[in-house]
């Protein structure tokens, strides 16, 4: 007796020029680009009766309803605040209803307490939230829970890794969150690849986000960083999702900062900061004090540069060290700051502020596990590297915001009212800075503090260190 023959339900798709196979291989056997072919889903599985009940509703004889964009209400108006201020923070405001995010980090970060917070958080509030774990089982899920004070009514838990199972149980609760824990562990049955394959991913989160959008559920994916720094699939899932959210902090350290990778509905540039205790994560409110390590009165080769994440003004310590060199090349490193724009610090200092490095080695780190990208914390880097090569610290009560042109002179910063506003609140009575843009923008000033401009880095170096 002949067997029936499995309808096909995926193929494998070159990512490069659209050849389908049915089989995977490690080249396209058509335009021979080497680890292009993504299993993808051809002929799915009936849908479910729920989804074939919305489809119903909503016109399901294949004519898409369109809406005059004024008749169409905005998602704004509702955001599910999550009560986590520093998650809220860099969320723009709260989850939107139906949409999806994804929380990525690397392993043992503290991804599943996070989001097992924000479950509870919710839940207190009067929401129903539905935590689907496919990496643990309920019970190690409770066990986390009883840890971080997030046993309360309103949060079910689900322990599975098929794809269809967990909507089927979106579906029928219809919470507000949905939490999937993590991506790379949910299987769909129409896909034959393993989980965690860029395929199943992307499946996953497509029908994750359709699910998320028919209803008014939010979806939160955990996904975890590879080796390369993206989630699962080189940015394939970062398109298919409303907001990436990274939670980074050094594994050994308690520091953890969230970031917007991608927002939908908010800014990129907020940075929200927390810290990892036993009962779970905490906020920080007072962040600027948190990363400000220096001592007072500074030592050698330490700096304070006030930096704008986003909105919020943080106050944050550069260390240098700069230490003859052996032989060789000297070496040259830094956390928290990209290293070519130490390079060309370096280079600037040793042409025209007279400081010459060759022959050094040279380490900067940046206080706290930050990461800094704003080239005003260029006058804080340049000054603590003369500060460690000349042994002269920093004068007392001094922080410095500038950004320094390859011509060795200061740029105005932005904000500039708002960094002294922060300075002065800290303790600090000094900010030396670049020119004012178009004479005097800072209104207030902090009583007893004050701001000093200075035109080049020389003059900045003078007025920055004390005299030897
Ligand atoms: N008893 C405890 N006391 C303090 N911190 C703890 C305790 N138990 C766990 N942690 C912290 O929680 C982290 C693990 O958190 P969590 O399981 O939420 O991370 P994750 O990102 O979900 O990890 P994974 O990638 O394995 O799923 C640990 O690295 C540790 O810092
Ligand atoms: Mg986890």
């Amino acid at each position: 007796m002949a067997r029936p023959v499995p309808a096909i339900r995926s193929l494998y798709v070159c990512q490069q020029c659209g050849t389908t196979s049915p089989k995977w291989a490690g080249q396209c056997p058509s335009c021979e680009a080497w680890n292009t072919l993504v299993e993808t889903v051809v002929t799915r599985a009936p849908p479910s009766a729920a989804a074939r009940a919305r489809a119903r509703g909503a016109g399901g004889n294949g004519a898409a309803a369109v809406s005059p964009i004024g008749d169409v209400s905005s998602a704004e108006a509702a955001r599910l605040a999550s009560g986590i201020g520093e998650l809220d923070r860099v969320l723009g405001g709260g989850l939107v209803p139906g949409s999806i995010v994804l929380f990525g980090g690397d392993p043992g970060i503290g991804k599943s307490t996070l989001l097992l917070q924000l479950a509870a958080s919710l839940a207190r509030a009067g929401s129903s939230v539905l935590y689907i774990s496919g990496e643990e089982s309920s019970s190690q899920v409770r066990g986390r829970a009883e840890r971080v004070g997030a046993v309360v009514d309103g949060v079910g838990l689900v322990a599975t890794t098929d794809l269809a199972t967990a909507i089927g149980a979106i579906e029928a609760l219809a919470p507000g969150l949905a939490v999937v824990d993590s991506v790379q562990t949910m299987v769909s049955a129409d896909l034959g690849g393993p989980g965690g394959s860029v395929g199943q991913v992307r499946e996953v989160a497509t029908r994750l986000a359709e699910v998320a959008k028919a209803g008014a559920t939010c979806v939160a994916l955990i996904g975890h960083v590879t080796k390369e720094g993206t989630v699962a699939g080189p940015r394939t899932l970062e398109h298919l999702v409303d907001a990436v959210i990274y939670l980074e902090g050094e594994r050994l350290g308690t520091t953890r900062l969230l970031r917007a990778a991608k927002n939908r509905f908010g800014s990129t540039d907020e940075v929200g900061v927390l810290e990892m205790r036993a009962d779970g994560l905490v906020e920080v409110p007072d962040a600027s004090r948190f990363f400000l390590e220096s001592e007072q009165p500074p030592v050698a080769g330490s700096a304070v540069t006030i930096t704008l994440e986003g909105s919020r003004p943080l106050a944050v310590e550069i260390q240098a060290l700069v230490a003859p060199a052996g032989y060789g090349s000297p070496r040259r490193a830094t956390t928290g700051i990209d290293v070519n724009r130490v390079l060309m610090l370096i280079a600037v200092l040793a042409r025209h502020a007279g400081l010459n490095l060759i022959g050094h080695d040279v380490y900067v780190n940046v206080a706290g596990g930050l990461q800094i990208g704003e080239p005003a914390a260029d006058l804080a880097v340049a000054a603590a590297l003369a500060s460690s090569l000349r042994e002269r610290p920093v004068r007392e009560g001094t922080v410095l915001a500038g950004e320094l042109s390859l011509s060795g002179r200061l740029r105005p910063v932005a904000r500039a009212e708002r960094r002294l506003a922060e300075a002065a609140r800290l303790g600090f009575t000094r900010l030396i800075t670049g020119p004012e843009r178009g004479g005097s923008t800072i209104k207030h000033r902090p009583q007893g503090s004050e701001t000093v401009a200075a035109t080049d880095l020389r003059e900045a170096l003078r007025l920055a260190l004390v005299e030897g």
